[in-house]
């Protein structure tokens, strides 16, 4: 394990049992920070942090509870001293059109994606502004810039995070806190699995897809960078974020896309099972 560098910095993870977020955690200890690693699925998490060694704690947190996040907070400052990075990547999604999911799964959406998060936010902004200084790193995707069938109520959680997110930032602009927004495209995770499983998401599958340590990269390097916003990957992000703001652009590029999207999940689903990778 590396020496504590100089700015290591204490970080609390949410989501941090599986995929992105466990990816965050295990980059952000090798770079010499303490972590702790939280989650809605308590078993996950605390053998996931049992293998990243001293520099690593865990605790159970459903982001949708303000108690829970209380007592996060407060297990971080027992086990690390006070928190000085927070970084909201839990997230959830149910696949298919709008009209076939029920209320229930649009609900579970909502409140986890969206209010879970501007719990957590509200959370950090009180704490960390009593103690003069604190990061917020919020990671939504780059569906907040884009309409994508088979997301419709994801997409609107993540439209509205980011919209969230930099009107916090701005309410807080001559306060001691810093803001980032990372928004990842389709990710080799559990969630991407969620998809592939189902047709009417074929749009994931329209360009290449990133390993959650891609990801990880952009995080860990926002906590030292703190830039405004991250998209990725930076150029074909760039174009996405532009493009997404014409609605009649966007009904004409995206079914095409999906019409790629549903060709290349055919292929990646009939290739061999020796060729095809562990995670699409
Ligand atoms: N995988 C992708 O293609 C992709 C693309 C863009 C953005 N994202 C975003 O990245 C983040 C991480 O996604 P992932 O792909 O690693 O997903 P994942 O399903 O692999 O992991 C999500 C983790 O969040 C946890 N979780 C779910 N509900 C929770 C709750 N209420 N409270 C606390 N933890 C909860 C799960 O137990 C799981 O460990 C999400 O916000 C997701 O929307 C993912």
């Amino acid at each position: 394990m590396r020496p504590i560098p100089e700015k290591s910095q204490v970080i609390v993870v949410t989501g941090a049992a599986n995929g992105i977020g466990a990816a965050i955690a295990r980059l952000a200890i090798d770079r010499g920070h303490r972590v702790m690693l939280t989650d809605v699925d308590e078993e996950a998490v605390l053998v996931c942090a049992g293998e990243l060694g001293p520099r690593a704690a865990a605790c159970r947190l459903d982001i949708r509870s303000a108690e829970g996040w209380s007592n996060a907070f407060e297990a971080t400052e027992a086990a690390f001293g006070t928190v000085d990075v927070l970084v909201n990547n839990a997230g959830i999604t149910h696949t298919g059109h709008a009209r076939d999911l029920g209320p229930r799964q649009h609900r579970d959406i909502v409140e986890v994606n969206l209010l879970g998060t501007i719990t957590g936010v509200c959370t950090a902004v009180e704490r960390m502004t009593a103690q003069g200084h604190g990061h917020i790193v919020n990671v939504c995707s780059m569906t907040s810039f884009l309409p994508l069938p088979g997301y419709a109520t994801y997409c609107g959680t993540k439209h509205g995070l980011r919209a969230f997110h930099h009107s916090v930032a701005i309410e807080e602009r001559d306060g001691p806190l810093d803001f980032t927004i990372v928004h990842p495209p389709s990710t080799r995770t559990g969630m991407l699995d969620q998809e592939m499983a189902d047709p009417a998401c074929a749009i994931s599958f329209a360009e290449k897809s990133y390993a959650p340590e891609q990801i990880a990269e952009a995080v860990v390097d926002a906590i030292t960078t703190k830039p405004v916003e991250v998209v990725f990957p930076p150029l074909a992000g760039r174009v996405q974020r532009i493009a997404g703001v014409f609605p009649r652009l966007m009904r004409r590029v995206i079914p095409l896309a999906e019409a790629r999207g549903r060709r290349q999940r055919a292929g990646l689903l009939s290739a061999p099972a020796a060729t095809r990778p562990e995670r699409f």
